[in-house]
């Protein structure tokens, strides 16, 4: 007898799963950047952290969002290009960063170091530009600069900076949180700031770059917002369509559950609120429908994750590791891949050493964090046709909310159905059967299994890191059924070939 029954309906699609939902954040932020993946600020030559960069290389991180949060719209692109001995140090006005703690950026981290360290890990970017404290000439040349290929100044200082052929930046965020640090605007001022960007670097798309560009607006986790914001962006007396390809949103989780102090309880509630991201996702796809009825415009979640009150400014963001939070990824993965009809992107904050890393350091060591194994595990999602799965779980009751007991999700690609499976709850086992609809023969099973008897709230670091990684699960195949045991708090990846 199962508790957990999970039906895959083999012929109910969904849509592409896009690879880029698996994509990644860096904020010159604490020690993202410096000290993460960037090691010396005075480097001349190449600074990049190998082990870092070899770890981020082995996940295959579809797209990397850049420079900011926050950062972003405080953040002056042609600072950080040219001779790094003579870029000038800014003040960085949201973080305090590196291994001292200042709030100065030294701009040894730039838009060449950053497109270079994409194309050496194979990683698309994604550059959000300055829209708080720019303007649209600075974004529309930051366009230019990375992307021309014709004789103007700007195409000729890329070539003098090392790089001849143009990047092919296809990714454009038009400012960050601009309800908040990016200029605490109104929906419908930044609707008509963002305007004025998108028809300048929409212009240069057009005239210069065949419509190689893809225009992103961040909007807010009240759909309100989101909702006056797209009505006044698509107000256009012109009749002009809607100059946006993505509307983004960020959430984060966490807020109230101390990760030391935390009990099954707070467990419980944490996953509660990470699970909520169903719920954005429905209500900003619903927002964009609701206006934009004649334009296809994707969700981007371009930040999200666990954010605990370890993490402040004062220590660069930075908070312990866990099973824990590796758990709320797989849950959000999920979700994902359910609403893979509208999502076109994600992006975790962030990728090293701040908020929820992948990948973290100390000194000389650098290591894989749990939720890093969790991407891992879920990779073989990335490009398939997600499919229907329907979930027969037990709840816990959490306040007025329920955490059902086991999460799922499943996708059929060109050679095999893969599916995840998630046991969420921290005190107990689940027995789950995967009933695979519509199949007929016995099918062949590979699976593996994260975290078993691993310690939900035990600090990962470099001396334990490796206890983290996946392992052999036991699948029992009858006929079109498949029955797993799922010790408490793990995640499983069965691949049917
Ligand atoms: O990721 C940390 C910060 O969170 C970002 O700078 C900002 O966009 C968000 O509020």
């Amino acid at each position: 007898m199962s508790d957990s029954r999970v039906t895959v309906h083999t012929e109910a699609r969904i849509d592409r799963i896009e690879p880029e939902v698996h994509g990644h954040f860096a904020e010159h932020l604490g020690r993202c950047i410096y000290d993460g993946v960037w090691e010396d600020e005075s480097s001349e030559e190449n600074g990049y952290r190998d082990d870092v960069v070899s770890l981020l290389r082995e996940l295959e991180m579809p797209v990397l969002r850049w420079p900011g949060g926050c950062f972003a719209d405080d953040y002056h692109w042609e600072d950080g290009v040219g001779p790094r001995e003579e870029r000038p140090r800014r003040r960085n006005l949201f973080w305090a960063q590196g291994t001292e703690e200042r709030p100065e950026e030294s701009n040894a981290f730039g838009t060449d170091e950053f497109l270079q360290l994409c194309e050496h890990l194979g990683t698309e970017a994604y550059l959000a530009a300055n829209v708080g404290s720019g303007d649209p000439q600075e974004a529309a040349d930051w366009v230019e600069y990375c992307n021309y290929d014709g004789d103007t100044d700007l195409a000729e200082r890329r070539r003098e900076n090392g790089h001849d052929e143009p990047y092919g930046v296809r990714y454009w965020g038009l400012g960050n949180e601009n309800w908040g640090c990016g200029g605490r605007m109104s929906p419908e001022q930044y609707a008509r700031e963002y305007r004025r960007f998108a028809t300048y670097v929409g212009s240069m798309d057009n005239l210069l770059l065949d419509h190689d560009v893809e225009l992103i607006a961040c909007g807010f986790e009240h759909h309100e917002w989101n909702r006056r914001f797209m009505e006044e962006v698509g107000n256009n007396a012109w009749g002009a369509d809607f100059p946006l390809d993505h509307l983004t949103l960020h959430h984060y989780y966490g807020g109230t559950m101390s990760v030391a102090e935390a009990d099954e309880d707070q467990y419980d509630q944490f996953l509660v609120e990470a699970l909520e991201m169903d719920r954005h996702i429905e209500r900003i796809a619903a927002a964009i429908n609701a206006v934009a009825t004649t334009r296809d415009i994707g969700v981007i979640i371009d930040e999200w994750g666990a954010w605990h009150p370890e993490a402040v400014a004062e220590n660069g963001l930075e908070q312990p590791g866990n099973v824990l939070d590796a758990l709320s990824a797989a849950a959000v993965l999920d979700i994902f891949n359910h609403h893979s009809d509208v999502m076109t992107m994600s992006n975790i904050a962030q990728t090293v050493n701040v908020l929820q890393c992948l990948v973290e350091t100390d000194g000389d060591d650098a290591w894989a964090r749990p939720t890093y194994h969790v991407f891992d595990l879920y990779a073989p999602h990335k490009g398939n046709e997600a499919i229907r799965t329907s979930v027969d779980t037990p709840v816990r009751a959490v306040g007025d909310d329920e955490l059902p007991l086991v999460g799922a999700s499943a996708s059929v690609g060109d050679d095999e159905t893969y599916v995840t499976l998630t046991n969420l709850d921290c005190r107990d086992s689940q027995t789950v059967e995967v009933v695979l609809e519509g199949t007929t023969d016995e099918p062949t099973v590979d699976a593996t299994v994260l975290f078993e008897g691993r310690d939900v709230d035990v600090t990962v670091d470099a001396s334990n890191a490796h206890q983290y990684e996946p392992e052999e699960l036991d699948v029992e195949v009858d006929e079109s059924r498949l029955t797993v045991e799922l010790a408490p708090s793990t995640v499983a990846g069965i691949s049917l070939p």
